[in-house]
């Protein structure tokens, strides 16, 4: 990786680690308004000098992909478990992480711990040569030993310039996978843990899309989505952004026109199939002889 885009993921990871953990501190107090917490973060990446590749969170039995419609009225309250996850991007260069909360209660402190653990234990093995399944039952194990498990069928990934999955996927368990890391690869760690049977499933209404290929829109419902979203590149959005500009009802009929000729691609909620509650901690590095976390942030223990 040369100087520049290094310090493009520099930036962004700096960025990102910044409005994660305000984001996570908002959330962690109850009566917190969700869809507060997200426009907060989006303000925050752009304010802070950095582009928006996404600011999501998710609740609870909810692993990932969820973000507030804009009349959203939910939030935060004793006992809940919430992720956040931010991605923040230079010209493309993405900076992607997350942490989980609880609010205003002890008891998911080991499902918490858990799942820092499984991220520690990988970030260590990081460098060139290493084998996928290495990264991935260093990942189980820890989750094992505080009787937990991990969500077998989420995982990290490689990231390159407008891509959040740009191909190799880094398993959470271990999955034999011989393929090794290489140097100067752009990675993501994600383990996902619960108590739970360890597998997600997509549950309820999409609020997250990209644009999945190139491709003419029939109606100007679709039209004016596919301008809007365009200096996305690629990278996510939310309905919020568009029925803020364009209302409700022209958002909804242009998101299934686009749906429907598979110009954009949704992304529901990833529900864990037994409901159980499920922790997340994520961290983006360079892999190298000595490796760069670089969405770390200085209070972070993980
Ligand atoms: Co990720």
């Amino acid at each position: 990786m040369d100087e520049e885009t290094l310090k493009k993921c520099i930036k962004a990871g700096k960025i990102a680690a910044q409005v994660r953990r305000e984001g996570a501190e908002k959330l962690a107090k109850p009566g917190t308004s969700f869809l507060e917490v997200m426009d907060h973060c989006e303000k925050r990446i752009l304010q802070l000098g950095g582009q928006i590749a996404w600011a999501q969170m998710a609740l609870n039995d909810v692993a990932a992909h969820f973000c507030p419609e804009e009349d959203d009225a939910q939030v935060s309250r004793e006992g809940d478990l919430i992720k956040i996850d931010i991605g923040v991007h230079q010209e493309g260069y993405i900076a992607d992480n997350a942490m989980t909360v609880q609010v205003k209660t002890k008891e998911h402190s080991e499902l918490i711990k858990a799942a820092q653990n499984a991220l520690r234990s990988a970030v260590k093995l990081v460098e060139p040569g290493r084998q996928l399944w290495e990264l991935g039952e260093a990942q189980y194990s820890e989750a094992e030993a505080l009787g937990f498990t991990t969500v077998k069928n989420l995982s990290g990934h490689t990231l390159e310039q407008y891509k959040v999955h740009a191909g190799v996927s880094i398993p959470a368990f271990n999955t034999k996978e011989k393929t090794q890391l290489k140097a100067g690869w752009q990675i993501a760690i994600e383990p996902f843990v619960t108590p739970g049977q360890g597998l997600i499933k997509e549950k309820g209404k999409a609020t997250i899309f990209m644009v999945h290929k190139q491709g003419g829109a029939r109606t100007p419902y679709a039209r004016k989505i596919l301008d809007e979203v365009k200096s996305q590149n690629g990278l996510p959005f939310t309905t919020r952004w568009l029925t803020r500009k364009f209302g409700k009802g022209p958002t909804a009929l242009g998101l299934r026109e686009l749906e429907r000729t598979g110009i954009l691609h949704s992304y529901p909620p990833l529900a864990e199939v037994s409901s159980g509650l499920v922790s997340q901690f994520e961290h983006s590095m360079i892999v190298s002889e000595k490796t760069k976390v670089y969405t770390r942030h200085e209070d972070d223990t993980w």
